[in-house]
């Protein structure tokens, strides 16, 4: 036996001490599965199920055909060498719809393992339910019955790639964990100040010009995904059941854009030079309905992401400049505020006429827009009030305050960088969102549709060190967004966290472990000491 055998055999026995272990200390964990997110519901019986040499995987129609030679594929590495009697995996898509979308039920016994869905997704989610039983059991299924379902339609995680720009790998790599913890969204913040990093053909200098820098080094080489890239990542997204929601943002964090177009900028004082897009110019809406034409025909969800967020950082020359002032008294639009309201309300109408509802961050709620054309994200913790505000008008609404939601906030007590507001967003304020605040949702809870984690990237410049803040609190949202309130419990979530880290460990993920902080140091910030502009 070579070196590496010994050293390969240890790890295994190491890895699989360590689960017997965790079954003997804690038998809730037999009882609990080793899934992420916990189903609906779940059974565990007496006996396993063997994936070995001989186990086929079949699929009835079309889809469950596709998905049962994907599977096939991927449970390569974990069939056992070994020769048992015949069984069989069996994918069904029923048609009697008596499923929610993304709901699913999955029935291993000691001979077949039956996964059964009413949609494409939902025999997805089974698939992935399946896979995370078989990786944790090294082959070996518990038998049990699952019958799971989603408590949320909207299980998102937003990335900024415009202070810093991380790439496709790393994105596809986001998109697999994701897909295996059934989080269906994936938004992506491909405008801001820092870098415009999304290629336009109508408008090239927003890549040649806009695409330069990030948010430590203004000079860094232009980094952005070109519509090749873009088209290759939403296919490889919609495979895994996410539907990628791009963000561009306006009137404010424009600055990127106004670098590269000084003549449809709105001005800006100081470090917030050319914040906005010049709020009254008709060549300002004719460059944003043709942008939008373009990113209408790249990502086929039938939401886009317009921001609206922040805008008074950065309008200071609203207020003096004689064409903004005059077109505010000819329409009359009261202020600078009646005027970024009227801005908001025209790209809800050009994203009507395109067929797609308006996304924005929650200051929208007072803009006048129809509740028919747009969705409110809300994101200000610290303003309750924008939320009830905001589903009294009739408005849906996705969940992602920053406390506990924002993922560049610190996660433990002694780290250092990143925010902190009143304290700071530990995994386990993640997981039990949104209970502590529901009893604002309150007779209106069929309007919200969903939660999201956030990360904004200006402290994180490295992937080593977006890993660290993005984990494992992926799989603590992806639990609050998909469990129900009733099988939730914190603890549960906790004991079985390990599992999770196991799985991260085989990805070479870099990860906060919350049992031994100390383990896995916290990696450093871009050098440049910022003061963050997100408020
Ligand atoms: C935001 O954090 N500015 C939406």
């Amino acid at each position: 036996m070579s070196g590496k055998e010994i050293k390969t055999n240890d790890l295994h026995m190491k890895k699989v001490l360590t689960l017997c272990c965790l079954l003997i200390i804690i038998p809730e964990l037999w009882a609990q599965l080793p899934l992420f997110p916990t189903p609906a519901k779940q059974s565990v019986q007496k006996g396993n199920f063997t994936i070995h040499n001989q186990t086929t995987v079949e699929g009835q129609d079309e889809h469950s055909r596709q998905l049962a030679a994907t599977l096939d594929k991927e449970l390569q590495s974990i069939r056992l060498a070994r020769k048992e009697s015949k069984n069989t995996i069996k994918f069904i898509l029923n048609s009697t719809g008596d499923q929610v979308k993304d709901g699913y039920r999955l029935h291993v016994t000691p001979e077949v393992v039956t996964l059964e869905a009413s949609s494409p997704s939902g025999l997805f989610y089974a698939k992935e339910s399946l896979l995370q039983l078989a990786r944790a059991g090294e082959g070996t299924l518990p038998t049990c019955r699952i019958e799971d379902a989603p408590r949320y339609a909207w299980r998102g995680f937003m990335l900024d790639e415009s202070r810093h720009f991380f790439g496709k790998e790393k994105v596809k790599q986001y998109l697999d964990i994701m897909a295996s913890l059934r989080m269906n969204i994936f938004h992506w913040h491909l405008t801001d100040e820092q870098g415009w990093r999304i290629e336009i053909k109508q408008y090239p200098k927003l890549t040649t010009v806009g695409a330069i820098g990030n948010w430590h080094d203004p000079q860094a080489p232009a980094t952005f995904y070109t519509q090749e890239d873009i088209k290759e990542i939403v296919a490889y997204a919609a495979q895994r059941q996410i539907m990628i929601i791009p963000e561009f943002d306006m009137p404010g964090h424009a600055s990127a854009a106004g670098r590269a177009y000084p003549e449809i900028s709105g001005g800006g004082e100081g470090r917030w030079q050319h914040f906005t897009y010049h709020p009254c110019k008709e060549e300002t809406f004719q460059f944003i309905n043709n942008v939008l034409d373009e990113i209408v025909s790249l990502f086929p969800a039938p939401y886009i992401h317009i921001g609206g967020d922040e805008v008074h950082f950065g309008n200071q020359s609203w207020f003096t400049d004689p064409q903004i002032q005059q077109f505010i008294a000819d329409h009359n639009l009261k202020n600078e505020l009646g005027l970024e309201h009227y801005f908001i309300r025209r790209v809800a109408d050009m994203l009507t006429q395109k067929g797609r509802t308006m996304i924005g961050w929650d200051e929208i709620v007072d803009s006048g827009v129809s509740p028919t054309q747009a969705i409110v994200m809300w994101w200000r913790h610290d303003k309750p009030s924008q939320l009830v505000k905001a589903l009294e008008q009739g408005f849906r609404v996705i969940m992602t305050p920053r406390r506990p939601l924002y993922g560049d906030f610190v996660q433990y007590g002694t780290h250092t960088v990143g925010r902190t507001w009143n304290g700071y967003n530990s995994i386990e304020d993640i997981y039990r969102f949104p209970d502590p605040i529901i009893h604002f949702t309150k007779n209106y809870e069929d309007q919200i549709i969903g939660l999201q984690l956030n990360i904004w990237t200006e402290r994180i410049a490295q992937p080593k060190r977006l890993d660290f803040m993005v984990f494992p609190r992926l799989a603590a949202v992806a639990e609050a967004a998909w469990t129900p309130a009733r099988s939730k419990e914190c603890s549960l979530f906790m004991q079985k966290l390990p599992v999770f880290l196991n799985y991260l460990d085989t990805l070479g993920i870099y990860y906060f472990n919350p049992f031994r902080p100390e383990q896995h140091a916290e990696p450093g910030a871009p050098e440049k000491e910022d003061i963050l502009q997100n408020g």
